[in-house]
């Protein structure tokens, strides 16, 4: 353990020297008013230019989605922080929108003007409304005569990343963890097999299916979690912790403020620390848990073996890939299946073996 938290603060070092960033201060708008709309390629960016919000493509997708993303950071997948409609994906593009209505309700409305998204937000005191990008990537609803009255954020509905500044939190009043749940595919950003929640007892699990748990932070000691001790640092990161009859939550900020950063559940079913170096122009990893993708559960599916060596995962004797496509993709949950041809009786068996 003490060598992992030297190497750690090593490649800390390493990443902040390198990661400093220019402003990129832009002119585009970081607001839309009520009335107003977003469509095809249009976009608004936070004042100081990191973050933009409009509709993406993932990949060689069909679909489409509202999302949030790391304007500078050319591998558009990899940066993309929040999708709106993960659920609710948008079929043709055409005439779609994004729209603050009059009431202050945000909605994403598709060709035939019909809402497939909304924030369902109501507000029976303001008057008047305005959605704004924030430089922390939050995407805030609030009143625009008073902004410190929020009506809706972004930061309350998380998809598969917790950005420095927002809450990772459990509600005791409705019970309910906000999760973080992983995308299906590289392509596909609806919710996949892996999730992180924050428990009532204090305590992060990571979960596969929204059943099986395969790791925790173990328990929280007012510093750190135990099975987290490089946290106990706080090197280069602060935490606010807080618990009180309404809610339990976490946060955690950089000291430095110009660093891009983020915490996100990957496809692996691992959660990952990434940092965006400067010098060479692209996202690097520098934390993860757990560590092995193959202690993850189920990581590599049914009638797969997982290589300790490099995380690769290989199909049993005699089986091969259920499908390259979903591999290709990032999605390992299909495992293998058998090679030679059965008849229909045995296959129904080996279905059930494998289920
Ligand atoms: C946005 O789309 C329009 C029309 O499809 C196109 O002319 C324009 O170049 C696009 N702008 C950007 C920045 O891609
Ligand atoms: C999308 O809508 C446009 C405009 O109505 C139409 O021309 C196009 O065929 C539609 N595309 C799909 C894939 O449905
Ligand atoms: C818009 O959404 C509604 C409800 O989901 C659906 O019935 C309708 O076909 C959609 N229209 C288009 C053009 O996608
Ligand atoms: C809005 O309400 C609908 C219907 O209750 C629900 O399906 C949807 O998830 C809600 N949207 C958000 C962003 O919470
Ligand atoms: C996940 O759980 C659901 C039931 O909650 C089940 O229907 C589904 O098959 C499970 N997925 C996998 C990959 O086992
Ligand atoms: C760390 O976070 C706490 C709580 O948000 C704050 O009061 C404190 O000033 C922060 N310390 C530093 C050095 O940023
Ligand atoms: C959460 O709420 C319950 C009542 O619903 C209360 O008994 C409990 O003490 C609360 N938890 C915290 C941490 O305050
Ligand atoms: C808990 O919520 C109630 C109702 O919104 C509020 O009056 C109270 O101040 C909250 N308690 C804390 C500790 O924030």
């Amino acid at each position: 353990m003490g060598d992992e938290i030297s190497l750690f603060f090593f490649l800390s070092l390493l990443l902040l020297v390198f990661s400093s960033k220019t402003c990129l201060c832009s002119a585009a708008a970081d607001t839309i008013s009520a009335g107003q709309s977003l469509t095809g390629n249009q976009t608004i960016v936070s004042k100081g230019g990191d973050f933009e919000l409009g509709f993406f493509t993932p990949g060689k997708s069909l679909k489409h989605y509202l999302g949030i993303w790391f304007k500078e950071t050319h591998v558009q997948n990899e940066a993309v922080v929040w999708v709106a409609n993960r659920d609710q994906p948008i079929i043709n593009m055409s005439s779609s929108e994004l729209k603050l209505l009059e009431n202050g309700n945000l909605v994403i409305l598709n060709k035939s003007k019909i809402p497939i998204w909304s924030t369902n937000s109501t507000s029976t005191t303001s008057k008047s409304f305005e959605l704004v990008l924030g430089d922390d990537g939050n995407l805030v609803l609030r009143d625009g005569l008073n902004p410190s009255v929020i009506i809706w954020q972004s930061f309350d509905h998380p998809t598969d990343t917790w950005l420095p500044g927002a809450k990772m939190r459990y509600d005791n009043r409705t019970k309910k963890a906000q999760k973080l749940i992983s995308w299906k595919n590289s392509e596909d950003p609806s919710p996949g097999l892996f999730s992180l929640e924050l428990k009532p007892d204090i305590e992060f699990v990571l979960t596969w299916n929204g059943s099986q748990q395969y790791w925790t932070s173990g328990a929280w000691d007012g510093e750190s979690f135990s099975q987290v001790p490089e946290m106990k640092t706080r090197m280069f990161y602060n935490y606010s912790f807080v618990s009180n009859e309404n809610e339990t939550y976490l946060r955690y900020y950089f000291y430095v403020k110009n660093v891009r950063s983020r915490f996100m559940i990957a496809l692996s079913g691992q959660i990952k620390q990434y940092m965006w170096i400067e010098a060479t122009k692209e996202w690097s990893q520098f934390w993860s848990k757990p560590i092995k993708a193959c202690d993850v559960y189920r990581y590599c599916g049914p009638f797969s073996r997982c290589n300790v060596e490099d995380s690769s995962c290989q199909c049993l004797q005699g089986f091969k890939e259920q499908s390259l496509e979903d591999r290709n993709l990032g999605d390992l949950s299909g495992g293998c299946v058998r090679k030679t041809p059965y008849n229909a009786e045995q296959k129904t068996i080996s279905f059930r073996c494998s289920t």
